[in-house]
């Protein structure tokens, strides 16, 4: 299974899902292999942190740039799960994985001027379906929410979002979201995941119900 990590904004969180969910899913006894496209390298020196504090499970680490659908494929023949965390401006890069992968997540932060940089990502959605008669399958992960309940912001995108008809038929968004977190800053830091950086902390929970929502897609 191929997932991809990609929106043309950045600081939304790609990174940070790609190596949660990564870690998340290795913990479940999964192979998994990280496919970092961005020149800034975030995962790569994530993953030299960890190595570093022989963290386990290990995860590879590999860059891959350009035409790379190919190499994906052969990835996910060797893999379990192949993510790829994609820089915000790989188009190429984001768009040879949008062509091969399962499930394309789009984290966005939780603000409605986010909301405008989804076009890029349904544009592609949509040139991909007439390319191939089929749109990749793809949400939007709502990230950095405030995580005070009256602060209702993130409902707000996610109505504005839902109730748009293309974003919502090809954009559709996660019904899990990341609240704003000092641990996943942290943890990162740490070339940790979430949850070995805080084992009952409340970011471990939104990585395991974004989790849930992939395996139980895939399951149905
Ligand atoms: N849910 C969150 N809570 C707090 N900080 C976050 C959260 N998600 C990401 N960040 C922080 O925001 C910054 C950008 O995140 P990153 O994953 O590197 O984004 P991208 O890969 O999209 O550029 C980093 O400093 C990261 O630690
Ligand atoms: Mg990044």
């Amino acid at each position: 299974m191929i997932i991809l990590c990609a929106n043309e904004k950045g600081g939304v969180g790609k990174t940070t899902t790609a190596i949660n969910l990564g870690v998340a899913y290795a913990l479940a006894g999964l192979e998994v292999c990280l496919v970092d496209t961005d020149i800034q390298g975030s995962a790569t020196a994530w993953q030299r942190e960890r190595s570093a504090a022989s963290i386990t499970p290990r995860i590879t680490v590999c860059n891959m740039n350009g035409r790379m659908g190919q190499d994906l494929i052969a990835m996910a023949n060797k893999f379990d799960l192949v993510i790829v965390d994609a820089g915000g401006r790989d188009a190429i890069e984001i768009r040879q994985s949008a062509l091969v992968c399962d499930l394309w997540l789009i984290p966005m932060a939780a603000s409605h001027v986010e909301m405008w940089a989804l076009k890029t990502a349904l544009e592609l959605c949509q040139s991909i379906e007439e390319q191939i008669g089929k749109a990749p399958r793809a949400t939007v992960l709502i990230n950095k929410v405030h995580p005070l309940p009256t602060i209702q912001d993130s409902n707000e995108l996610a109505d504005a979002i839902n109730s748009d008809e293309l974003l919502s038929k090809y954009l559709p968004v996660c019904p899990a979201r990341l609240c704003e977190r000092l641990s996943y800053v942290r943890s990162l830091g740490a070339g940790q995941s979430v949850i070995e950086y805080e084992p009952n902390g409340k970011a471990r929970a939104e990585i395991e119900s974004l989790v849930a929502y992939i395996s139980a897609e895939f399951a149905a």
